[in-house]
């Protein structure tokens, strides 16, 4: 009696809590949560505008609620959330439940104006154990991102399970999730499935080198299969270059449970009393005009907020590896850039094999961790090649792979403790390396000294190439203690992150590619502190149309970097024109990595006017938005695609033909994205001959017959490819 006295008490002392309403906007979206008469944070809306969301004070649910709750504003394992929780705590008191109540948030707006920042402060009902959600608001991009700090004031230390950076509830009558898979040089193959109840993940356990398989990135098409320009599409992606994960969890009610964030495998994070654990963050938007819709918001967000340096031409480049490899001299460079120079190229970049002398890097089998110029193949330094380069009217750029360590070197000799390994297990070599242990200060000290002695090297030093060839397994860390080792994973990213932040402080202006294995990093984590990414090491421009249509979903062309390199190729063994080869790359950053040698006159003189033509219309390419016009995956055998600049004055158009279909047909290819009562001058560059392969070649089209009708190259045979530019004309 005495207790069930007690219970009513304590259910009568609980203050009614008045339902409060948070609207977080954008200019064209809103999400919405609000609170329940317990105080719970209750999700409510992300999609179009709602100007008056006041209906939300008072709509019903008709669920009954020991079915379990409408879905939380940010879902947690205890009270009667029965879906994959956002957040699973162990407490102080070993309490497995975490039920969070509202209690303030405050909106602020931030960097002229266009951020609107809302933070919603919860606390555990029992116990001190404080959430903060914070939401930007993007207002012209019509971007959210979100963030997670979870805050331990609780007698001793918690134990965090799962701690995803975001949690969205959907309801739309059927789903169907776009997301990106694959493999080393094939990285970001498009898949649809239609989405049944139960979860389905996206994740990787990888620890680096995470996006070599799957990307941490989702388009989900509400109600109808997606589709370019139509339907109501919820896209994003995780900001994190470490293990993530992203669940897509359809209930019993037809609500699809989304939640994104560091994935929880083997990753329990212990926080003592006093501590905050931060998320990164999640990005996403939302579009009524299909998929090409997700992909602009997020282009536009990329560009103005998710990379380093947004505003700054890439420049083309001639790259070492597929012409030289391991096996060059100072004159085999120095040829190189003379070449370069001579087709236009803008900067010169060493890749692998310049350094390492007790254990000469002739090879993916030794010298990895001894970054000391190889004596032998570059007597001068890195210095006398790097001045020639700069001479010639080029940058320098050069190739590093610091995070990893060959078992021949003298590093691997020096530091065998900053390697990761499970101690007393064996210790299996990736690409003949193993991995060198981020978590340890130590060895972040040294990746730090690492990028600075290379840097010292020469005052021409403009470009580094980060590399990572491969992935964390057989994990252990012998700087963190034996009840720590499930840190490693988020240690290891947090660990890589404070490189970049210390670099960036000291090399603002160094332009920096991440490259593993290709496409294996390419997370806003990374883009945040670098500029560009090695799309993929397949350098075939077949695969690359597949690779790169996918990347420039969710991440902006001005990163992709994009290289014409010798036929047959050498990943696929594929043979295409020289020409095609040149128009896939300059719809991404255009760089040629070939021995310039080993080409022709005509070939030459012909990628000299493709290196030219590129810079006339790269601004495009770089700041432009992209409009899809035909899906390679759509089997008609075309795939084209499209760049428009802001006020749709200029645009530039790529057609190819991706496999023969007959003599008879041609595309028609819809252009989008123009001002149907602008005219535009269209003209045909980057011509192999003087003969045009449209009939409209230095036509003047008005806008909305490019729009209506279209336009119908002449593109039959396999590899058949044009590229247009469009300019208004009064
Ligand atoms: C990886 C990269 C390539 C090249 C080689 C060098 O495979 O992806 O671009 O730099 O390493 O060893």
């Amino acid at each position: 009696m005495l207790y069930s006295g007690n219970l009513l008490f304590n259910i009568q002392a609980q203050p009614k809590i008045e339902p409060t309403l948070i609207t977080i906007s954008t200019e064209e979206l809103s999400m919405i949560f609000g609170t329940n008469s317990a105080g719970t944070l209750m999700f409510h809306h992300f999609g179009n505008k709602i100007n008056d969301p006041s209906a939300f004070r008072i709509k019903k649910s008709y669920r009954r609620s020991d079915y379990g709750t409408d879905p939380e504003g940010y879902s947690t394992n205890g009270g009667r959330n029965f879906r994959e929780p956002a957040l699973r705590i162990t407490h102080s008191d070993g309490d497995l439940n975490t039920e969070l109540i509202y209690q303030s948030h405050t909106q602020r707006l931030l960097e002229d104006s266009n951020v609107q920042e809302t933070v919603i402060r919860l606390k555990d009902r029992k116990l001190p154990l404080l959430v903060n959600i914070t939401v930007k608001a993007f207002q012209k991009e019509n971007v959210i991102t979100q963030s997670i700090q979870i805050e331990n004031q609780e007698l001793s230390e918690i134990v965090l399970h799962n701690y995803y950076s975001m949690y969205l509830p959907v309801k739309a009558e059927r789903y169907f999730l776009n997301s990106f898979a694959g493999d080393w040089a094939k990285e970001m193959g498009l898949e649809e499935n239609q989405l049944t109840h139960g979860i389905k993940s996206i994740e990787s356990k990888k620890g680096m080198r995470t996006t070599r398989t799957e990307n941490p990135s989702f388009l989900l098409s509400l109600n109808a299969p997606m589709d370019e320009n139509y339907g109501e599409v919820i896209g994003g992606a995780l900001a994190w270059s470490g293990n993530y994960k992203l669940n897509f969890e359809l209930d019993e009610f037809g609500v699809l449970n989304i939640s994104a964030g560091i994935n929880p495998f083997a990753s329990e994070y212990h926080l003592k009393k006093g501590e905050t654990f931060a998320t990164p963050e999640a990005i996403f938007t939302y579009s009524n005009v299909g998929a090409g819709g997700i992909s602009r918001n997020l282009h536009d967000w990329a560009r103005n907020y998710g990379v380093y340096d947004p505003l700054t031409i890439r420049p083309t480049l001639l790259n070492s590896w597929e012409g030289a490899y391991f096996d060059f001299d100072e004159k085999t460079i120095t040829d190189m850039v003379d070449d370069a120079a001579e087709m236009g190229l803008e900067l010169f970049v060493l890749d692998d094999g310049w350094f390492g002398n007790n254990y000469p890097r002739n090879g993916s089998g030794a010298g990895l961790g001894d970054w000391q110029v190889n004596i032998k193949k570059l007597p001068r330094g890195i210095d006398y090649i790097a001045s020639y380069t700069s001479e010639k009217g080029l940058k320098f750029g050069i190739w590093i792979e610091p995070e990893m360590v060959n078992p021949k070197s003298d590093l691997a000799i020096a530091h065998p403790d900053w390697i990761v390994k499970s101690n007393g297990r064996d210790m299996p070599t990736i690409r003949n390396q193993w991995l060198l242990d981020l978590s340890n200060p130590d060895v972040q000290d040294f990746i730090f000294s690492v990028f600075d002695n290379v840097m010292q090297q020469s005052s021409h030093i403009s470009y580094v190439k980060w590399d990572a060839n491969r992935h964390a397994e057989s994990v252990g860390s012998a700087y963190l203690d034996d009840n720590r080792q499930s840190h490693f994973w988020i240690d290891y990213t947090k660990g890589f992150y404070n490189v970049l932040e210390r670099i960036r402080v000291k090399y603002p202006e160094t332009i920096i590619q991440t490259c593993a294995s290709g496409g294996g990093r390419v997370d806003y984590g990374a883009l945040k502190y670098t500029q560009e990414v090695r799309t993929s090491d397949n350098t075939d421009a077949l695969s690359r149309i597949f690779i790169q249509y996918g990347t420039n979903f969710i991440y902006p062309t001005i990163v992709t970097g994009s290289n014409v390199s010798a036929v047959p190729n050498h990943q696929t063994n594929n043979v295409t024109p020289l020409k095609f080869r040149f128009d896939v790359a300059m719809s991404g950053r255009l760089g040629m990595e070939l021995q310039p040698k080993d080409m022709n006159d005509e070939d030459r003189e012909f990628a000299k006017q493709a290196i030219a033509d590129y810079k006339s219309i790269r601004d495009l390419v770089m700041f432009g938005d992209l409009y899809r016009i035909a899906s390679p995956y759509d089997n008609q055998g075309y795939y084209s695609l499209s760049y428009v600049d802001k006020d749709k004055k200029r645009a530039v158009v790529y057609g190819y033909c991706i496999s023969y279909r007959g003599r008879g047909l041609t595309p028609k290819f819809k252009l989008r994205g123009l001002d149907p009562d602008k005219k535009y001058l269209l003209k045909e560059i980057n011509k192999l001959t003087k003969k045009s392969n449209f009939w409209g070649d230095g036509q003047i089209f008005s806008g909305q017959y490019l729009i209506e009708e279209g336009i119908n190259p002449h593109l039959q045979k396999m590899y058949d490819s044009a590229v247009f530019s469009l300019v208004e004309v009064e």
